[in-house]
Parts: structure tokens; C-alpha cells; sequence
């Protein structure tokens, strides 16, 4: 895994310098938004419109075709009706300009693409229903339904097989385990590896694979409050890790994100998966891994923030967010086994969907 990428730090008046001449916008408002490896800047325009400037890290800049066809998918899903942002063309029509900027350490080639703004709050920060999970898995699914349908020439620039976090790839953590030396979730962590490596890869020929998010986490989906049932989702962002996988992670991905934000974590993966079955109902190999592969996950996120939380010493908020719950609901949702998980999610999925 390469570990650190220069990210762009433009000030502010670069940023609105940039939008002016590429967009013939005006900001009204400007403000740096979070970010990891890239940086991203909002901007309300006094034309109308909020957006999103997002300059991607020096490195990842080098291979433009890779974000060519990444607007092109995103723009796709946004043209299907699905809530994701749209990215815009300059005034020359170029979905992403290329500029050499210098951000205090001499000039660097930076590639930039303004995205529309999407309305909401991170689901991290609203109170969570059945409801609400129900729609998470739901939108979800739609999310990988429309992804089904895309075509382009470069589409294969996706691929990208030794993705790190992909969960085709969780062998990949045994490099990283050394940092949980002295730690009783070490073993817990080798035991759901060899489950991967025996399980869920003799399973693996039968998942249906797709183009896929790859991070539906607390932070990438929106809410929004509505008046008469509460929070709704408002809107899916950050396709960054998006690349060919198995549409099934994507729900176990969402289902372990959710784990961290409610009272019962042990009671989300139903209600995600009753939400993404109203779309695409799992086969059989599908539903027999999901446990697995929603463990997985808490591994990979447990092992790999971990052994990046050091290089990123000024991001510790960020990499470090779950690492308070997460390690305990790992530990606990292990105990409880797969029998008796798999008991409750598939009951009460049946249950949920009966009434609804
Ligand atoms: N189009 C958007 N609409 C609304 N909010 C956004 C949008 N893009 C980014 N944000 C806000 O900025 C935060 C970071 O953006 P994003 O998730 O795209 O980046 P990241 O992958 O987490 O970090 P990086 O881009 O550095 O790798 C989001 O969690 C969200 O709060
Ligand atoms: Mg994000």
C-alpha cells in the first residue's frame, strides 16, 4: 500500500481564482471541507449553485484517464436519478482541468473537477431509525442496479485488483496484522482470515460482480430531516474507491459502517439488508458470506487505519473516528457467532419487509 500522498493544500483565494477563470462562477462563500488524501473546497456561487472544488493529490493527478472514466460513471448515476453529484464542465468543456500550482513547496501538476453540492448531513450526525437503515440498504442497491448498466471504452481503468480495501483482497491485511502485537483481537482477526481464505473464497465464483462504490461509510452517505418520517437519504458521495467488485460488498460495507452508529449494532444488518433486497435480493452464496464479509470489513478497517494512523498525523480525527466502538462491536458481534447473527438479521429482514 503506498502510504502517503502529497495532499494539495490550495489557499482559499487560489481556489476562487480557479473557479472564476475555468467556471466564470463567483464565489459568495468559500470553505475547506474534510478531506484525506485529496482536498476539497465548497463554494456557494453568487450566480447561484453550491459546489464542490475537489483537487486530487499529486500523485493520483498522473493518471487522468482513471478520473475521466470515474466522471463519466458519476455523471452516469446522476443522469439516472440517483442522488450522486454531478461534475461540471469548464467554460473550455473539459470535465477536469490539469494545472500546475504551487501550494507552498514549488509547483506540482494537480488535476481539479467541480461537483455539485449535494444538501444533507453526514448520517453520522443524525439519529438513526429502522426506517432510515431500511433506506440505506435500498439506496444502496439501486445505487449498484444502475451501476450495472454502464459502458464505456476505459471502463476496464477500474479494475484496479490490488485495491487495498477491496474485499476481494483481504489476504493483503496478514502484511499489516503485526500491528495488533499484544492485542487479544489479533487472534480474533486471524480466525475471520482463514474464514475468508476457506468460506467466502470457495463461495467467491458464485457473488455477482459489478461495479461497486466501495465506501459507504458514516460520512459518504447524506441525510436529510423530512417532515413526516424523519431522516431520509439525501444523497450518496466520494466515489474515490469505486472499481469492479461484488455488488454484495457494497451492503457489507454499508452494514458495518452502520454497526458504529446504532444503539444495537447486532440489529442493523437486518434492516440494511431488507432495504437492499427490495432491489436485488442475495443468492445463496451471497447470503451464506455476508456475515463473513461484513467481519471483514471491521478488519480491514480495524488493521489498515491503525497501520496508516501514524503517517497521517495532522488526520487523526478522521483515520481514528471509529476506533473507539469499532473494536468493541468486532469483538462482540464475533462472540455472538454466525448462526445466531444470521438467525436475527434474516428474521428480522423477513419480518420488516412482511409489514412494509
Ligand atoms: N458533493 C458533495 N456534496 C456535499 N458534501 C460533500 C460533497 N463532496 C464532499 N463533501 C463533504 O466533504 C467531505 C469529504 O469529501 P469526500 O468524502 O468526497 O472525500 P474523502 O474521500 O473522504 O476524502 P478525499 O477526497 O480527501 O480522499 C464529505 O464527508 C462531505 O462532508
Ligand atoms: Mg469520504
Amino acid at each position: 500500500m503506498s502510504v502517503r500522498h502529497a495532499t494539495p493544500t490550495l489557499s482559499l483565494s487560489q481556489a476562487e481564482e480557479l473557479v472564476k477563470k475555468h467556471y466564470k462562477l463567483t464565489p459568495s462563500e468559500l470553505r475547506h471541507l474534510p478531506s484525506f488524501e485529496d482536498q476539497n473546497i465548497y463554494i456557494a456561487a453568487v450566480e447561484g449553485g453550491e459546489y464542490v472544488l475537489k483537487i486530487i493529490n499529486s500523485e493520483n493527478s498522473k493518471d487522468p484517464i482513471l478520473f475521466e472514466v470515474q466522471t463519466y460513471v458519476m455523471n452516469f448515476l446522476h443522469d439516472n436519478g440517483f442522488p450522486s453529484p454531478r461534475i461540471l464542465k469548464s467554460t473550455t468543456g473539459q470535465a477536469m482541468i490539469l494545472k500546475d500550482i504551487d501550494c507552498g513547496s514549488g509547483l506540482q501538476k494537480y488535476l481539479m473537477r467541480l461537483l455539485t453540492y449535494l444538501p444533507g448531513i453526514p448520517i453520522s450526525k443524525a439519529p438513526l431509525s429502522p426506517r432510515l437503515l431500511y433506506e440505506v440498504g435500498q439506496t444502496a442497491a439501486r445505487m449498484d442496479n444502475i451501476l450495472r448498466e454502464v459502458e464505456h471504452p476505459q471502463l476496464n481503468k477500474l479494475q484496479r485488483d490490488s485495491f487495498t480495501w477491496s474485499l476481494s483482497n483481504v489476504p493483503i491485511l496478514e502484511k499489516y496484522i503485526h500491528v495488533l502485537d499484544g492485542d487479544p483481537l489479533q487472534e480474533v482477526v486471524r480466525s475471520v482470515l482463514h474464514q475468508y481464505k476457506t468460506t467466502v473464497s470457495r463461495k467467491y465464483p458464485r457473488f455477482r460482480k459489478s461495479l461497486i462504490h466501495g465506501d459507504l461509510n458514516d460520512l459518504n452517505v447524506l441525510v436529510q430531516a423530512d417532515e413526516s418520517r424523519g431522516y431520509r437519504v439525501s444523497g450518496i458521495i466520494d466515489f474515490g474507491d469505486m472499481s469492479f467488485g461484488c455488488s454484495v460488498y457494497d451492503l457489507a460495507v454499508s452494514i458495518m459502517y452502520m454497526m458504529h452508529l446504532y444503539p444495537n449494532p447486532i440489529e442493523v444488518g437486518g434492516l440494511v439488508l431488507a432495504g437492499w433486497e427490495s432491489v436485488l435480493p442475495l443468492n445463496e452464496a451471497e447470503r451464506d458470506c455476508l456475515f463473513w464479509l461484513v467481519l471483514c470489513r471491521f478488519c480491514q478497517q480495524l488493521v489498515l487505519c491503525l497501520f496508516l494512523s501514524p503517517c497521517y498525523p495532522e488526520n487523526q480525527d478522521y483515520i481514528m473516528r471509529l476506533s473507539k466502538r469499532g473494536p468493541l462491536i468486532l469483538h462482540k458481534f464475533y462472540e455472538i457467532g454466525k448462526e445466531q447473527v444470521e438467525k436475527m438479521w434474516f428474521h428480522t429482514a423477513a419480518q420488516f419487509n412482511d409489514r412494509n
